[in-house]
């Protein structure tokens, strides 16, 4: 197979289902690909690594008349300089490690709140998708952006069809395009009346603190991608996770732990940029203009970088994955993320004395955003 076919199988419904075999495929090619003249595959760590480091890369911007990928372009996510460092520095502002570190109370009672609500049972069989993996991060940025608890059950089907968008497949998708002027409306409301604390009310101010910091387009375009960032994903590592623990139940679901499944089975796996000026990497000449594909999966599981990298091995050294990307648009979410799946893990581990299937898991039929539909699992109480 060439990089060509490749691709093509990656966004084909076996390919998304099943993407590893095909990145050992890529790995026995080469670290960068090209597909076409201006479009390249990045697969390997180093190369991965230095083009999401490397400010000659930026991210794609081609106007799109798709009002669901207008709004993220608008957002922190695909903006380039000057406008992201200026939005970085204000989002990171009022999303630091001390406000983060500051919801560990409230992750607690969240993940006990529905561990009890699954406790009523001596013994029950539900999906942990929808009972858990779900519910866990829509809770906790709610609390972080300070929205109401009332509203958050509205989220999750707008969120996900919002998300079908940033597939590299769905070119064009009404239900995308009605969550993005739904999400809008909404978050228009709370900026309007943003409440006493979390970030929407921390954004506003830092919208009106004047000089065009942020503008209100933008705004609402943060709030929103703060939302389904921080929401799907985390949803995601959730649920590859519990599937991991549920072969393996003799693992222990600490913080090395979580940096694995991170690494094996990332809840995104694919981002892209383009080439503002000529390039190379890894000894491939890239065009100025060429679009390049990075396979953040497929460089988690680069052998030159990680040994057996098929082996899910929680006592790797030096576990490093790009699961969050690196350089400029590294997430700000990913201490969240960490802790929120830390804490569910443990507490998961602790409450019940054991968690087993209970019928087939279900794939999302996905690339980009790689998680589960649904995990049937028994549980029994400890
Ligand atoms: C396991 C969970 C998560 C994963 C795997 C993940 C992954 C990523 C990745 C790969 C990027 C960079 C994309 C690129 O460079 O093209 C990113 C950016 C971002 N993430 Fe996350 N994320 C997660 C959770 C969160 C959470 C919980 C939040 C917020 C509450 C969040 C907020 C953001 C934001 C705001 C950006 C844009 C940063 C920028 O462009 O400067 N993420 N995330």
């Amino acid at each position: 197979m060439n990089a060509t076919e490749i691709l093509q199988e990656l966004l084909s419904p076996a390919g998304r289902a099943d993407p590893f075999p095909l990145y050992a495929a890529v790995h026995r090619l080469g670290p960068v690909l090209p597909v076409t003249d201006d479009v390249f595959l990045v697969a390997g760590y180093a190369a991965t690594d230095e083009v999401l480091r490397n400010s000659a890369f930026e991210i794609p911007s081609e106007p799109s008349d798709q009002p669901a990928l207008q709004l993220m372009q608008r957002s922190i996510l695909r903006a380039n300089p000057p406008d992201h460092g200026r939005m970085r520095s204000l989002i990171a502002q009022v999303f630091t490690p001390r406000r983060v570190a500051t919801l560990r109370p409230a992750i607690e009672a969240a993940v006990d709140g529905l561990l009890d609500d699954l406790l009523d049972d001596l013994q029950a069989e539900v999906d942990f998708m929808d009972r858990f993996a779900f519910q866990l991060p829509v809770t906790v940025i709610c609390e972080l952006l300070g929205v109401p608890p009332d509203d958050r059950h509205r989220f999750r089907p707008l969120a996900s069809d919002l998300t079908a968008a940033l597939e590299l497949t769905d070119a064009s998708d009404a239900s995308a395009d009605a969550a993005a002027r739904e999400l809008g409306e909404y978050f228009a409301g709370r900026i309007r009346d943003p409440g006493a604390d979390g970030l929407v009310s921390a954004l506003v101010a830092a919208r009106d603190a004047g000089d065009g910091r942020l503008s209100d387009e933008e705004l609402l375009a943060n709030l929103i991608l703060l939302l389904v960032a921080g929401f799907e994903t985390t949803t995601d590592l959730l649920g590859n996770g519990l599937a991991i623990l549920l072969r393996e139940p003799g693992l222990v679901p600490d913080e090395a732990f979580v940096e694995e499944v991170l690494r094996y089975d990332s809840p995104v796996q694919v981002t892209t940029r383009t080439a503002r000026n000529d390039a190379e990497i890894s000894g491939t000449a890239i065009p100025a203009g060429a679009g390049l594909v990075l396979l953040l999966g497929a460089a988690n599981r680069d052998p030159q970088r990680f040994p057996q990298p098929d082996r899910f091995d929680p006592s790797r050294t030096g576990n490093k994955p790009l699961s969050f990307g690196a350089g400029a648009h590294i997430c700000l979410g990913n201490s969240l993320a960490r802790l929120e799946a830390t804490i569910a893990f443990s507490r998961l581990r602790e409450r019940f004395a054991s968690i087993t299937p209970a019928g087939e898991p279900a794939r999302r039929d996905r690339l980009v955003l790689r998680g589960y539909q649904s995990l049937p699992v028994r549980l029994l109480r400890a």
